[in-house]
């Protein structure tokens, strides 16, 4: 074992095994397993039963380095209809873990296997893409190790950052989704922004509060790779590394120019990685996750040798920064698009109804058509927010790179989820590559689920 795969496991959340192999499931070689299974966290001194995507060794998520194959077996041991969708890597279509766009969901006591290069290499992350399962924390972290990585030998911490309620997901949205709620929680005032539909009782990091935050042993010296992944249903948080400073490494798990700040923004969906140099004056490290608009927070702790960890309050002293894309014009792709016209530029609304709950996002001014492109073009998305949330956008089965943030010109990052702010164009472009029918949709599940959903179609597919 090197020291660096070692790291990684200290930094793993692990949890006991419950299952047996279900009789008639081979393990073929090579193959990695995921259960989709209950499992009990603890909340503030409550025991909470919820999902989990965890492989019989209790490890939660994956890991593979990159070059491996993604083969994998997900068995659905819960009582539900369930799946994994792979946000972030980019398999043929049917691998997409998307129900009834790439394949049918996984029923009670069936399985489906997946085997595909595990490609692009960066952070990634798996989650259901059924219902409102991802509220239930059904997420795991999937890592990808990039060569440069291993090779570096730093240690590596992998965060999920999730949003909690006691409440059951369909309880929230149907809670939403009350005649004249949504038209009431809805802000028509420029200034002063929506941030957020719905009161969370806890943020989790690695499934804990700051109540009893996970403490990683890092060295006194040296480097440690934070991998972050904001898992949450519907909260955009900003990472706050304090007094401390941090190297933006990769967003979305794509790598760009590096990036020195103590607070980077981290919206639904997205993953960064941030290098953090320990200083050698035997201080612990808090890395907190600070909610939108909100006091409460979640993190973990650094800890070199001897170091004192001082208790973090579950709420900050004031409100999370709203997050937007001040950072994001910065960023440079260290690895962008090839230099190549845009052949086909498809303009999507980002709207939404003051006369209830709903959301839509019509692509050339058509409600619930679908994007359509074909084989070996440059297509851009341009993106119009004309409601007052902010929206993460996803695509799937692509990485896109961030080209224009209103009418300013970018050869910004390359990314799989772009925050999209009120009253704001965004122009993303990708190149068509991987045949098929995706999921393309607002990453905030309420919005989602309301709506906020089509799909990029291949013309001639096969
Ligand atoms: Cu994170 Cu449609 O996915
Ligand atoms: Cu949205």
């Amino acid at each position: 074992m090197t020291p660096s795969r070692r790291s990684l496991l200290l930094g793993a959340t692990t949890l006991a095994a419950a299952h047996a192999l279900a009789p008639g499931i081979a393990q073929a070689a090579g193959q990695r397993i995921l259960r989709l299974q209950t499992r009990q966290i603890d909340v503030g001194g409550r025991a909470a039963t919820r999902y989990g995507a965890v492989q019989p060794s209790g490890a939660v998520g994956l890991t593979l380095d990159e070059g491996d194959l993604f083969d994998v077996r997900v068995e659905n041991t819960l009582k539900v209809t369930s799946g994994l969708h792979w946000h972030g890597l980019n398999p043929p279509w049917q691998q997409d873990g998307v129900p009834y766009i790439s394949g049918p969901p996984i029923a009670p006591a069936q399985s489906a296997a997946y085997k595909f290069p595990a490609r692009p290499a960066g952070t990634r992350w798996m989650h259901s893409h059924f219902g409102l399962q991802e509220q239930d924390l059904l997420a795991a972290p999937l890592i990808v190790r990039e060569t440069e990585a291993i090779r570096s030998g730093r240690q590596e911490v992998v965060v999920l950052f999730e949003d909690f309620s006691w409440s059951p997901p369909e309880s929230l949205f149907e809670n939403l989704r009350r005649p004249m709620k949504g038209a009431m929680t809805m802000s028509m005032d420029p200034a002063n922004p929506d941030l957020n539909d719905i009161d969370y009782d806890a943020y989790l990091a690695n499934d804990r509060t700051l109540a009893d935050p996970q403490v990683v042993d890092v060295e006194r010296t040296g480097e440690v790779r934070l991998r972050l992944i904001n898992g949450s249903a519907s909260t955009n948080f900003t990472i706050d590394l304090g007094a401390d400073e941090g190297t933006l490494l990769s967003v979305d798990g794509n790598p760009v120019e590096p990036l020195k700040a103590s607070l980077f923004p981290l919206a639904i969906a997205q993953r960064i990685d941030i290098l953090v140099r320990l200083l050698g004056d035997g201080r612990a490290v808090p890395v907190l996750a600070r909610g939108e608009g909100r006091r409460l927070q979640a993190g973990i702790v650094l800890r070199p040798p001897g170091a004192a960890v001082a208790k973090i309050p579950l709420e900050g002293a004031t409100d999370g920064p709203v997050v937007g894309l001040k950072q994001e014009i910065l960023l440079r792709a260290t690895r962008p698009l090839a230099a190549k016209p845009v052949d086909r530029s498809i303009p999507v609304v980002l709207a939404g109804s003051m006369m209830g709950y709903t959301w839509s996002m019509p692509v050339h001014d058509m409600t619930g058509a679908p994007a359509t492109v074909a084989r070996g073009e440059r297509v851009e998305l341009v993106m119009r927010n004309e409601t007052m949330m902010a929206h993460p956008m996803h695509l799937h089965g692509h990485s896109f790179q961030v080209t224009e943030i209103n009418d300013r010109k970018l050869a910004g990052a390359m990314r799989d989820c772009i925050l999209v702010p009120p009253r704001t164009t965004v122009k993303v472009a990708f190149d068509a590559d991987n045949p098929g029918i995706w999921a393309y949709h607002c990453h905030n599940l309420y919005h989602m689920a309301a709506g906020m959903f089509t799909t990029l179609v291949y013309r001639d597919f096969a």
